[in-house]
């Protein structure tokens, strides 16, 4: 008399928490997938890229508050091109020096955000230019690989071969405000006879995110 429990309902209630504590366990076991850290919203990074075997090097000034990105690009033992992207969707792609070349141009798109890379799909760790990196892929556009440890990116592949290796990656760091002047001849009427200047410079400038976004949205949608 009371001791209030009968011998039955003691082991149905052990069994009870038993099983309680048992999914608490599996839920714990099953910590959800990784995510890429966002960007920086101000950040220098210098990379390496190579595109189909053609080598440059990136000086990448990223600057949200700011809506604008700076890609200055130097191909080896080449040109040196600036590509500076306004986040009202217009870029300019000039040389400065002797050549005085440039060409504006009008994307649909802003510059990158820092979230850009929410959703993508965790692929799992692979080891990578000697970091252990988390790899994530995003919509077939974009592998990517973070230090696991520092969450610093230090890889990334665009869906069309084109890579990067990044160097350096300096958080916090911004470039002065006049080096964002696009050049006076950026401004001036367009001739008749910039257009081969202008075409050259275009086509050797392949290298912001934006840019390959919005030709990789065009391309799904052609598909
Ligand atoms: C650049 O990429 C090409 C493949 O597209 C590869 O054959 C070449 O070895 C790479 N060069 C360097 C320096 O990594
Ligand atoms: C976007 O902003 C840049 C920098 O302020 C400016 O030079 C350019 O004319 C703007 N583009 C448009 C379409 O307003
Ligand atoms: C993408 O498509 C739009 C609309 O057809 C076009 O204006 C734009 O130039 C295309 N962009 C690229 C990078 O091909």
């Amino acid at each position: 008399m009371g001791s209030g429990l009968k011998p039955s309902s003691m082991s149905f209630i052990i069994l009870l928490l038993n099983s309680v504590l048992l999914n608490l366990s599996l839920m714990a076991s099953k910590t959800p997938d990784p995510t890429p850290a966002a960007w920086p919203l101000q950040f220098h990074a210098i990379t390496f890229m190579n595109n189909s075997g053609t080598l440059q090097k990136i000086d990448l000034w990223y600057d949200w508050p700011n809506g604008r990105n700076f890609n200055i690009i130097q191909n080896q033992l080449g040109k040196l091109i600036y590509d500076l992207e306004w986040d009202n969707g217009t870029s300019y792609h000039y040389t400065v020096g002797s050549s005085q070349e440039c060409s504006v141009s009008h994307l649909s798109v802003g510059i990158l955000r820092p979230n850009w890379l929410e959703g993508a799909t965790y692929l799992g760790q692979q080891e990578f230019d000697g970091f252990l990196c988390n790899v994530w892929e995003k919509v077939d556009f974009i592998w990517y690989y973070e230090d696991v440890i520092t969450k610093r990116p230090v890889h990334w592949v665009y869906y069309s071969g084109y890579t990067a290796h990044v160097m350096t990656f300096e958080v916090g760091a911004v470039l002065d405000d006049a080096e964002w002047q696009a050049p006076a001849y950026c401004f001036k009427e367009p001739q008749k006879d910039d257009t081969p200047a202008v075409v050259s410079i275009a086509n050797s400038g392949l290298s912001n995110g934006r840019l390959m976004w919005e030709m990789f949205n065009n391309a799904s949608m052609n598909l």
